[in-house]
């Protein structure tokens, strides 16, 4: 492998003669090093791992690391260099298949529910197959013209805001690996707060009934399911100015929330039967204590943090015994577009949500954005005028307009540059595997 992986780099090298920095673009370059950033957040992300780690598929939602580190070399491989490099050959043209994760226009792919069992190629082969892959891309930057560079420009962009997507999987989906293992491996060593500090009173922030303009301006990058722009009638409402609490949450578990069937949909009292819900995903009660795992491992349950790992229907469960309701995508966003995106992001490697101010903030929205995905009471559909674009990419956000619902602000597993007030999340109401949270809003009167 290692021996074709040179050869072919080399044909690269010397074939087109590509121009030296000097002579490249600022616009090259300026890709080029945000190719490399994002690129290598993905390795860094991986530094404290074993290869042991990346193998493992602890569920069918769970997707090993080393699969991540592949599907999204697959991406760059499948949509930019195959595309525009005519010259290029696989190596291993059978990567396709393994690590094609749902794109039918792109080819057959292998079952989603079995990554765990592709132990070929290595956790090291998979790294060399990264860094050809990533060879290419740079080389074909370098050599594009800017007319080329134009047509580049945009899946590109598009692949490394997919590498992102990624990069929170790999986050959520090695804290699910590491949580099945009685000796609760720790991800990054941390002193999380395990003192619980005084968060100040939710407050309710009041807004008028308004027509507002919903979706992305198309100013910069977003996904096509941001769009169309429309105008939207918002009724008046009123949003809580922070985050629900595991305080606030455990006051729900101790008031019966989890057996009182009043306070829950149909479909979520059967699941959290089913599934013998008594407490958020990764949380364990020892000795009369609520103890949840984390990706700096096992401690005390915090109560000043922001509730995290519930899913839509515990959400939703909650808010009615609260006497509120969740929020709308629109009344979220018409909310959000006056807030600054600032907060709790991977960027600062903390990998867990952060509490709240004790200061009260009145109408001061906080936490809008990181920390935890918000469960919204939208069912995530198609905006008015949408239609999926055509081919392999078109798969990317259109197909999954069916029995989900949205999330937005992204959370401490999202990159500060990846997320925007338009920005649509979408995961089934059951699952509770992501960083997702709650945050109130009521009717008037
Ligand atoms: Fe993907």
């Amino acid at each position: 492998m290692k021996a074709t992986d040179t050869l072919a780099a080399e044909e690269v090298d010397s074939d087109a003669g590509p121009p030296s920095p000097a002579r490249m673009s600022r616009r090259s370059q300026s890709l080029i090093e945000k190719f490399r950033q994002i690129r290598d957040f993905s390795t860094h992300l991986c530094r404290n791992l074993e290869p042991e780690d990346c193998v493992v598929q602890s569920m069918p939602d769970v997707s090993p690391t080393k699969w991540h580190l592949a599907h999204t070399s697959w991406f760059f491989e499948t949509f930019v260099v195959k595309t525009w490099m005519p010259r290029y050959r696989s190596e291993v043209p059978q990567y396709a298949y393994l690590f094609n994760s749902y794109y039918n226009a792109a080819g057959d792919m292998h079952r989603r529910d079995l990554r765990g069992l592709i132990s070929r190629p290595t956790v090291a082969e998979t790294f060399r197959y990264r860094e050809s892959i990533d060879r290419f891309v740079t080389e074909l930057i370098k050599e594009a013209d800017d007319g080329c560079l134009a047509e580049i420009e945009p899946v590109l962009t598009l692949g490394l805001h997919h590498e992102q997507q990624h990069q929170e999987l790999l986050v959520t989906d090695i804290k699910h690996v590491f949580s099945q293992n009685p000796l609760y491996p720790v991800f990054q060593a941390r002193a999380l707060e395990t003192e619980t500090n005084r968060v100040a009173p939710p407050h309710f922030a009041e807004f008028d009934e308004a027509t507002v303009l919903i979706g992305h301006d198309g100013n910069s990058f977003s996904y096509d399911n941001e769009g169309p722009r429309h105008r939207a009638l918002v009724p008046a409402f009123s949003l809580s100015n922070r985050l629900i609490t595991n305080g606030e949450y455990l006051a729900f578990m101790e008031a019966g929330g989890y057996s009182r069937p009043e306070f829950w949909l149909s479909l979520g009292w059967t699941t959290a039967n089913e599934q013998r819900w008594q407490a958020p995903l990764y949380w364990e009660q020892r000795d009369g204590a609520w103890w949840n795992f984390t990706l700096s491992g096992f401690r005390r349950v915090n109560e000043s943090e922001p509730v995290t790992h519930v899913s839509y229907f515990e959400a939703d469960a909650f808010a009615n015994w609260n006497g509120a309701r969740l929020p709308t995508e629109f009344e979220w966003e018409h909310a959000a577009s006056a807030v600054p995106v600032e907060g709790n992001f991977v960027d600062a490697q903390r990998f867990h949500p952060t509490p709240a101010s004790s200061e009260n903030n009145g109408d001061e929205l906080r936490q809008m954005f990181g920390d935890v995905w918000e469960w919204m009471r939208s069912a995530y559909l198609p905006y008015p005028g949408y239609h999926a674009g055509p081919g392999a990419l078109g798969e990317y956000n259109g197909k999954f307009m069916c029995n989900q619902m949205v999330l937005r602000g992204g959370s401490c597993a999202t990159s500060r540059d990846h997320i925007r007030p338009t920005y649509r999340n979408f995961f089934q109401p059951e699952k509770r595997w992501q960083f997702t949270g709650i945050r109130l809003a009521r009717d008037p009167g």
